[in-house]
């Protein structure tokens, strides 16, 4: 949340800081400003609403050039949206921009105000440009030093120095930052989106480091000024991946990279087209040597993937699994030990709630592992052993690919480890990746549904309730199909495990309410009927996902969609493509902004 970049170079840096901005708009996009220097002066630019806005303004506003400045596009933590409140903030001879949230700023705004010190925002980030002014006496590192001995709680920060024209400051401590020197200059941005143009590698800057960004050159010391040779890491997509490629929208794109996503993560770990393999992971087969007990923590999106990974692993390797919410777990005073296993998942590797869990899991000494999209992010770098989903980057601000990929993962893990621990046999862990590559193409197959799916979404298009059920596996994934329709649609609605409606929430059920009912799963599939006929009985408004062609009274349903026929654990990849349709389409129809969403922003790194 919250988007920044940085740039000193050969080329106009409003252009590089515009451009940049779009990219990382789907950080936050409540406002957004750039301050450059022309002729030694800092200029600054901000505005609400989009980069769009942003750079009307600059269009009629600044017609002068410049080759050093920094730009940010504001998700709003403290302070409500207005101008005044959007960053850069100067104060003296500092101007930032931040990422993050300074929790003692109330503190330092009192102390500053003793000095006679007064910022005009309402937010927490003018108070560090306060602060890092007031220990400013010519020398911008020892100055950033003190602050940061100060500030409490988590920041990206990029600076400029009146004093240093051409020069970028730059501090991270919780807050992504990663950076990358071209030919064209040096940039620092708070994710590879925005450097990919000028460079595929990059390096991250390490928490409590310093970067100073000059056209030459960046050097990186710690807070000892001892120089850092940073650990260069490469991505392997390229600028075109993160553009929208003739879709309308990202989160459209995105629903149709799945079929390469699924093979780019699956089939590099399966050996032989047969089982899987962890060994270009690094991570060994001892993992589960004497774990008594699986955690899974992540938030959202990928805290659903992880409901299904738990029925998956709980089922073959025969430990207790609980999923978290990671932001609740580290505050329940959790029974964490060496003989834990917590395994996070993260699409950005940055998740606030999810790093902390992570870390409470490292202090107690459980083994780590994490199921992450971004190399070389947070999560990855604090975990004892990474399984990277490579699902490519994901712009839209609803998860799609991302969770697929992350399920893939899940299955992965459950099937390698119950054959070494010898819960499955040889051939069943054979016959169960088969399974699991058979979800690529099936994948393919489902979207075509998208056009059919777009029509039914009409009908959702006027409501302002609706419900998601399913049974066992179908229940884990109902919660992402709710999730995903919420955020997207703003239509408020709820993921129910079908039998539980009866104990209360069948009250809401009244005619023409829409109920999304998955009958994939053979198990309970008899009982999922008897629950979809309850619903109706009531004249709700049935959309009924199921597996294959199964032959189903048609007077319980007003549309049956049916998924290319797979093995029943397998049906959570095709069913949710679905679900991420129906979401789409239907804010489509309720003609909402698909990829930024109200109020959210992708990435959320503050607590
Ligand atoms: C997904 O559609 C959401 N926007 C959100 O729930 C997301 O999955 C969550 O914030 C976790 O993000 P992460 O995967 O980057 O940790």
């Amino acid at each position: 949340m919250c988007g920044i970049i940085g740039f000193t170079g050969y080329l106009e840096t409003k252009n590089v800081l515009l451009e940049g901005l779009a990219a990382l708009e789907y950080r936050g996009y409540d406002s957004a400003g750039i301050a450059f220097f022309h002729n030694d002066t800092i200029n600054t630019i901000k505005t609400t609403g989009k980069v769009s806005s942003l750079i009307d303004k600059v269009a009629i506003s600044a017609d002068v050039s410049s080759t050093c400045g920094i730009g940010h596009t504001r998700w709003a933590t403290h302070g409500g949206v207005s101008d005044t409140n959007s960053h850069p903030h100067t104060f003296g001879k500092v101007t930032l921009i931040h990422n993050g949230i300074i929790e003692n700023y109330h503190e330092l705004e009192m102390e500053m105000a003793a000095l006679g010190k007064f910022p005009v925002s309402q937010t927490d980030t003018e108070i560090a440009a306060t602060l890092i002014d007031s220990y400013y006496e010519g020398d911008a590192i020892t100055a950033i030093k003190k602050a940061v001995v100060r500030l409490e709680g988590a920041y990206a920060f990029c600076i400029l120095f009146a004093d240093e024209p051409e020069v970028i400051y730059c501090l991270r401590n919780g807050s992504p930052l990663v950076a990358c020197h071209a030919k064209e200059g040096s940039v620092i941005a708070s994710d590879m989106v925005a450097l990919i143009k000028y460079s595929r590698e990059y390096f991250v800057l390490p928490e409590l480091h310093i970067a100073r960004l000059t056209k030459e050159n960046i050097t990186v010391t710690d807070l000892n000024d001892n120089v850092f040779t940073p650990k260069m890491l490469y991505v392997n997509w390229d600028v075109t991946a993160a553009q929208k490629g003739g879709y309308p929208h990202y989160m459209l794109k995105e629903i149709h990279e799945q079929p390469e996503s699924l093979r780019s993560t699956i089939m590099p770990r399966v050996k032989n087209k047969q089982l899987p393999d962890f060994t270009a992971d690094g991570i060994p087969d001892r993992i589960f040597d004497g774990i008594n007990r699986i955690i899974i923590a992540a938030c959202g999106t990928a805290m659903h993937a992880g409901l299904v990974g738990r029925v998956m692993m709980e089922k073959l390797l025969r430990i207790p699994v609980t999923v978290e919410i990671a932001s609740e777990f580290r505050y329940q005073d959790p029974i964490i030990d060496k003989n834990t296993l917590l395994i996070t998942i993260s699409q950005s590797g940055e998740t606030a709630d999810t790093l902390a869990a992570l870390r409470l899991a490292n202090e107690h000494q459980a083994t780590t592992l994490s199921i992450v999209n971004v190399k070389g992010s947070s999560i990855a770098r604090e975990s004892d052993y990474v399984l990277y989903t490579h699902a490519g980057p994901e712009i839209a601000v609803a998860s799609t690919k991302a969770y697929t990929a992350q399920l893939s993962c899940l299955y992965l893990i459950a099937y390698h480890f119950a054959l070494i621990r010898g819960t499955i046999t040889e051939a069943q862990c054979i016959t169960y990746t088969k399974q699991l590559q058979s979800v690529i193409p099936a994948v393919e197959k489902t979207l075509n549904l998208a056009e059919d799916i777009n029509k039914i979404c009409i009908n959702l298009a006027d409501k302002e309730d609706l419900f998601f059920i399913g049974r066992g596996l179908d229940y884990a994934l109902s919660c992402e199909g709710s999730i995903k329709l919420k955020e997207v649609s703003y239509i408020h609605s709820e993921a129910y495990a079908a039998g539980e409606l009866k104990h209360g929430t069948l009250s809401l059920v009244t005619e023409g309410i829409p109920v999304i009912a998955l009958a994939t799963q053979t198990k309970v599939y008899n009982k999922m009927i008897s629950n979809i006929r309850e619903v109706r009985a009531r004249n709700a408004f049935v959309i009924l996902i199921t597996n294959g062609d199964c032959k189903v009274d048609a007077s319980i349903f007003d549309y049956h969609i049916t998924l290319p026929e797979l093995a029943d654990n397998m049906a959570p990849f095709t069913a949710a493509v679905v679900l991420q349709l129906l979401a789409y389409y239907t804010s489509v129809h309720r003609g909402l902004n698909v990829d930024q969403p109200r109020n959210l922003a992708k990435s959320v790194t503050v607590e």
